[in-house]
């Protein structure tokens, strides 16, 4: 897996993690508004991201981009992909500079990181898991056309999408 490599969509440039970008990933994973919806809420250190990145580079189930406007070179988010098994991968998606939400940014990345998922991950779906009261992300998966499964427990929700390849 090329970690160093990423993708365009029209308006973004989406390229794999660096360690040199652990600032703004801790900043934006130490707001609430970003962050209250997650797993794991809690705010991350840079001590604790920096660690984790010397494993997430070994790591050939699971890939992070940071996004970029490619007009004003703003950094303005991240899209991730893991292995969820069975082909299916799990994408995950932050526009962690509030002012860059409602332009259909995230919408475009996580577009964009489902086709590197199917083209270059051979993924033949891709998964989302929501927090059900988390709305603007339940827009955008329906957007992209996930659909929602049964509700797992009072929270989650798992969202799929059945993505095609080639052939
Ligand atoms: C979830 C999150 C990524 C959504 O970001 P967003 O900026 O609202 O999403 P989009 O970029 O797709 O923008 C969608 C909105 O912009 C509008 N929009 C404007 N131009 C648009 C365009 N060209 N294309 C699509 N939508 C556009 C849409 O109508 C939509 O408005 P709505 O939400 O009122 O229906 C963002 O709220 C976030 O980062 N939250 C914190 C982290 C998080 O919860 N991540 C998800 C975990 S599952």
């Amino acid at each position: 897996m090329d970690k160093r490599g990423g993708f365009k969509t029209e308006r973004l440039f989406c390229r794999g993690i660096k360690p040199e970008d652990a600032r703004i990933i801790v900043k934006w994973r130490g707001a609430p508004e970003n962050t209250r919806f997650f797993l794991n809420p809690a705010p991350l250190t840079l001590k604790r991201h920096l660690e984790w990145f010397e494993s997430y580079e070994d790591d050939p189930g699971r890939i992070d981009f940071l996004v970029t406007v490619l007009r004003s070179n703003e950094n303005i988010g991240t899209v991730g992909l893991k292995n969820a098994g069975g082909g299916v991968w799990e994408v995950s998606y932050m526009i962690g500079e509030p002012s860059a939400r409602g332009n259909g940014y995230a919408s475009e990345m996580v577009k964009g990181a489902c086709s590197y998922a199917a083209l270059k991950l051979g993924a033949a779906a891709l998964k989302a898991v929501i927090h059900a009261e988390n709305l603007s992300s339940i827009r955008l998966a329906e957007r992209l056309g996930f659909s929602p499964l049964p509700v797992k427990d009072g929270y989650f929700k798992d969202y799929f999408l059945a993505v095609k390849t080639n052939g």
